[in-house]
């Protein structure tokens, strides 16, 4: 039975309804009005405008160069296209690090320029000083911990993060900071599946995975990655639905093959 099924949009509380009677969350990114509308009909509730549009959208190696004013374009276009699902945007590397009040300027410009829902920041302790001024202003606040993207050139690579003893309890203390501090949720990246079930065991507020196991309260993914545009990218961890990047590939080739072999347009296809 759904927790959730007749509600115009999703909020912080449905999601905490739908941990309570364990029924799991579905959120996914999108960056833009056509995807975001996709995925709002399908019946997302939570969409994701992540910093992965660095990646993505943008085609930069790493989610460090996307500005906020560029999250802000990408996180407007996606709040007009979705009426029902929670539009949560990421504050983006190098918008909130510096001190509290930049972490909650950069958080009501996304609120009120992009018309955002909530932000998600990566990190724990460390930030919690940013967290709970950007609560004091009444923005729900996301979590993220394990594999957290923006500190690439410090970890070095992508790995799995928190299979050693002393990372894992860090990891752990770091969620139920965050859920003391008032976050409403905390996406768990690329860790161990056995730490991430006893992390959502251990915390009220629910966990979405990527990369971290069945016992998450709720899952998200890259768009790009489960649609396949991206075709080159494979870790164990993704579920691919579909195959766009060929699809795409071959519609493209037949109309350039038409146009050159001058049948399209016909004449139907003309006024
Ligand atoms: O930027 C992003 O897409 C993310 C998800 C991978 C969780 O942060």
């Amino acid at each position: 039975m759904s927790v959730h099924k007749e509600v115009k949009r999703i909020t912080t509380h449905i999601l905490q309804e739908m941990k309570n009677h364990g029924e799991k969350i579905a959120m996914l990114t999108a960056y833009d009005y056509s995807m975001a509308t996709i995925v709002d009909n399908a019946g997302m509730d939570i969409i994701l405008v992540g910093d992965s549009a660095s990646n993505v959208m943008a085609g930069h190696e790493t989610t460090l160069p996307i500005t906020l004013d560029q999250m802000i374009y990408h996180a407007s276009s996606v709040v007009r296209a979705a009426k029902r699902a929670l539009v949560i945007v990421d504050l983006p590397f190098g918008a909130y690090q510096g001190n509290s009040k930049e972490a909650l300027n950069s958080s009501i410009r996304i609120m009120k320029e992009a018309g955002a829902h909530g932000v998600k920041l990566e990190g724990g302790i460390e930030i919690a000083e940013s967290i709970s001024r950007i609560l004091t202003a009444g923005i729900p606040v996301m979590g993220h911990l394990g594999l957290t993207p923006q500190s690439i050139y410090k970890f070095g690579t992508y790995t799995v993060r928190a299979k050693q003893e002393t990372e894992a309890q860090k990891l752990m203390e770091d969620a139920l900071k965050l859920q003391e501090l008032g976050c409403f949720a905390v996406v768990l990246e690329k860790i161990p599946a056995r730490l991430a079930q006893e992390v959502s065991a251990s915390l009220q507020i629910p966990t979405i995975g990527i990369g971290a196991g069945q016992h998450c309260d709720g899952q998200v993914l890259v768009i790009h990655d489960m649609l396949g545009i991206n075709k080159g990218f494979k870790p164990r961890f993704l579920r691919q639905y579909a195959g766009l990047y060929d699809i795409m590939n071959d519609a493209i080739k037949n109309y350039i093959g038409d146009v050159k072999a001058k049948s399209f347009p016909d004449e139907k296809e003309q006024y």
